[in-house]
């Protein structure tokens, strides 16, 4: 077979092993579950996945598997995605062996990826896949790398030619064993047919009495099947998350990537830093984000807008173009219209607001009567006094003013230009309402 183009490179079959108990985590949440940049860390791993576009993903649950299944079913990617439960969990090895009714007699290429290594590139996975695909095809590609610290992982062997000859589980491993510094990571392209023969036939005598996906390699080096590694360069790739610090090293090598797409795409960021945008975010060009701000997934953000510095933005947060919101302002489930602006600690939630209003300082939509969350909705050019609180629901009409320090009880519905002010907020007779007026001197 010719070298294919490795940016195209698919595999028929990706199984993910997730049924581990990740005891370091010293959490009661499955370790897979654990959130990463607003997604669970095994949405990075279907991610991976899918980049092969494979004809099945077969996911290998076993602690907390209700909870994993309905998390995964919640990110709706279909019936690609498979489930199979192992109990109890006898090594890498078994795993894969309770993956033999979904894989069939020939999975085609079949891709074994950890739930808990969210940080593997698409790059790094198709040229693993072409790794396999150029051995004629029968053998297999593993990634191996030279981690500063090699404890806990297997170690490569390798003959006098440098030919990858087996893989030692540590605490197998003979002292001078563990001297060897590459290491295997764990993730394997395997010849479909391969993998499901050499499956039935691992053993479980070894140190640990599990069944080892290794033993497959060794399989495949007595059959005469090639067997290639891919070194990956990038340590930072093949973290695995076994406790909360590796979490929040994982999350810091993701986040620095989805904040690099927005800076790629014209979207100034002060301070890398102290900026936090989940997965998922839009944001046009043109936009400035000030230090210490938090976007959430959920939100979107138009052009040439400013939000922070000190703002959080959460799910439902919909800022038009032009619109900005400055310290200590959090919207949430808010359409905030273009080139409005909140500058000052308010809090917006569940809430419309028109072109070009202005939100004073200090203003709460106070959206929860204790039981339900309600609506505040206002037109345009709206001038919100600072202070105000606005009990939802409730309307204010295009070119209104609430006086500072006004309670707008529920239901006043504002009419178009009227002023109100005090507490509870009346409307003020005769008056109509500056905000309009001076809306020319408003426009940015
Ligand atoms: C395995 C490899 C080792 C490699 C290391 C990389 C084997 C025998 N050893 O180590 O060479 O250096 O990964 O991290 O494969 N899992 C299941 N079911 C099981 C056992 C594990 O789903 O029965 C899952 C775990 O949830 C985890 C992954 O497989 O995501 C790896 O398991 P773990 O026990 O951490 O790896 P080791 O077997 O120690
Ligand atoms: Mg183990």
């Amino acid at each position: 077979m010719s070298v294919t183009n490795p940016s195209k490179q698919r595999a028929g079959s990706v199984v993910i092993l997730a049924a581990g108990h990740g005891k370091r985590m010293k959490s009661a949440k499955p370790k897979v579950l654990h959130p990463l940049c607003g997604r669970p860390m095994i949405a990075w791993v279907l991610d991976q996945a899918l980049v092969l576009e494979p004809e099945r993903v077969v996911v290998v649950v076993g602690h907390g598997a209700d909870e994993v299944e309905r998390a995964v079913r919640a990110l709706g990617l279909g019936e690609r995605v498979r489930f199979v439960r192992q109990e109890p969990q006898l090594g890498t090895g078994h795993a894969l062996q309770v993956c033999l009714p979904e894989l069939g007699a020939d999975p085609g290429v079949t891709v074994v990826l950890y739930g808990d290594m969210p940080c593997l590139r698409p790059e790094t996975l198709r040229a693993l896949v072409a790794t396999q695909v150029e051995s004629a095809g029968r053998g297999l590609a593993i990634l191996t790398a030279v981690p500063d610290e090699p404890r806990g992982f297997g170690r490569i062997l390798r003959d006098a030619r440098g030919e990858v000859t087996g893989i030692v589980e540590e605490r197998d491993a003979t002292p001078e064993q563990k001297h060897i510094d590459e290491v295997n990571l764990g993730v394997y392209a395997f010849d479909g047919p391969g993998l499901v023969a050499a499956l039935p036939k691992l053993s479980n005598q070894n140190a640990q009495n599990e069944y080892y996906l290794t033993d497959v390699l060794a399989a495949f080096v007595r059959e005469g099947r090639a067997v290639r590694a891919v070194e990956l360069d990038d340590h930072e790739e093949g973290l695995g998350v076994n406790t909360l610090a590796y979490l929040a090293e994982a999350r810091w090598a993701l986040q620095l990537r989805i904040l690099e797409h927005h800076l790629e795409n014209g979207v100034f960021i002060e301070d890398p830093a102290t900026t936090y945008i989940d997965h998922g975010v839009e944001i046009g060009a043109g936009t400035r984000i000030l230090p210490c701000t938090v976007i959430r997934t959920g939100s979107k953000v138009g052009k040439d807008c400013e939000v922070g510095p000190f703002a959080q933005l959460r799910a439902g947060a919909v800022l038009e173009d032009g619109a900005e919101i400055g310290n200590f302002v959090e919207v949430k489930n808010t359409r905030v219209g273009a080139h409005a602006k909140a500058k000052h600690l308010a809090y917006l939630g569940d809430g419309e607001i028109g072109a070009r209003s202005n939100i004073g300082a200090g203003t709460i939509f106070a959206n929860y009567d204790g039981v339900k969350k309600h609506v505040t909705k206002l037109g345009e050019r709206v001038f919100v006094g600072s202070g105000s609180v606005i009990v939802a629901p409730n309307t204010i009409g295009d070119g209104a003013t609430t006086g500072a320090g006004a309670i707008v009880t529920r239901d006043s519905n504002i009419g178009a230009g009227e002023v109100w002010v005090g507490v509870p907020a009346k409307k003020l007779p005769g008056k109509s309402s500056g905000a309009a007026k001076n809306d020319k001197d408003r426009r940015p």
